[in-house]
C-alpha cells in the first residue's frame, strides 16, 4: 500500500486529464487481456470527451493523487452502478483502486443501498473478487465494432468495509 495516495472529489476540469489516464491504461494494462482491435475501439480516440465527461455528473467520482500526480479515478451512481474504475499503469498495485473502491462503497453504505453492480474487465476480475464482488455473468459487449467480454458482477453492502485509508476532499 502506498502511504502517499490522496483522494479528492472529481471536478469536470479533470476530464481531459483523465481521459489520457483512462487510454493509457487500457493501451497498456487492458492490453493484457483483450485484442490489439479490441483495444483500439475500446481506447479510440474518436470517443466524445464532451459526453464521457458528462457521466461524471450526479455521481459519487473521485480522483486519486500521489505525490500531485493523477494516479487513478471512480465513478458510481447513486444507484451503486460502479462506472468506471482505472489505475494508470505506473500505479498498479499500490492500493489505488481499493482507495477508491473503499469510498465509493461507503458512500453506497450512507445512502442505504443493500447491493452494488459492476461490469468489469477480464483484467478487474480478481480485483472485484479480491473485495466480495460475484460474478452474476458473463457477457458480450459491443463497443465501436468489437465485441468485449466482461462480467456482471455484484456486491452486497451487507458486509463491512475494508479500514479506511487518508483522504482529502
Ligand atoms: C483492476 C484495477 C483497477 C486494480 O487497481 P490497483 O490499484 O492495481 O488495485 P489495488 O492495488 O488496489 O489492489 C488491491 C487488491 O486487489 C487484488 N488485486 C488487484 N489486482 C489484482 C490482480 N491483477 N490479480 C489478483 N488480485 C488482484 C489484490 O488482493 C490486491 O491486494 P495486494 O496487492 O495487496 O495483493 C487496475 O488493474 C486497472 O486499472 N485495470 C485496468 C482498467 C480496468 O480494467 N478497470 C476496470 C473497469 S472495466
Amino acid at each position: 500500500m502506498n502511504p502517499s495516495i490522496r483522494l479528492r472529489r472529481f471536478h469536470p476540469g479533470d476530464a481531459p486529464e483523465l481521459f489520457l489516464l483512462f487510454r493509457e491504461t487500457v493501451q497498456t494494462v487492458n492490453a493484457a487481456d483483450y485484442s490489439p482491435q479490441q483495444i483500439a475501439a475500446w481506447a479510440s480516440n474518436s470517443i466524445d470527451l464532451a459526453a464521457w465527461t458528462a457521466r461524471f455528473s450526479q455521481r459519487w467520482a473521485y480522483v486519486a493523487v500521489c505525490n500531485d500526480r493523477t494516479v487513478g479515478f471512480a465513478d458510481m451512481t447513486p444507484a451503486g452502478y460502479l462506472d468506471r474504475l482505472f489505475v494508470s499503469a505506473h500505479y498498479q498495485r499500490q492500493g489505488v483502486a481499493r482507495a477508491l473502491l473503499q469510498t465509493l462503497l461507503e458512500h453506497a453504505q450512507s445512502a442505504q443501498l443493500s447491493l452494488v453492480s459492476t461490469d468489469a474487465s477480464r483484467t478487474a476480475v480478481p480485483f472485484f473478487q479480491a473485495f466480495e464482488f460475484q460474478i452474476v455473468r458473463a457477457q458480450n459487449v459491443e463497443c465501436r465494432g468489437e465485441v468485449l467480454k466482461n462480467f456482471h458482477m455484484t456486491r452486497s453492502l451487507g458486509q463491512p468495509v475494508l479500514s479506511p485509508l487518508a483522504r482529502s476532499e
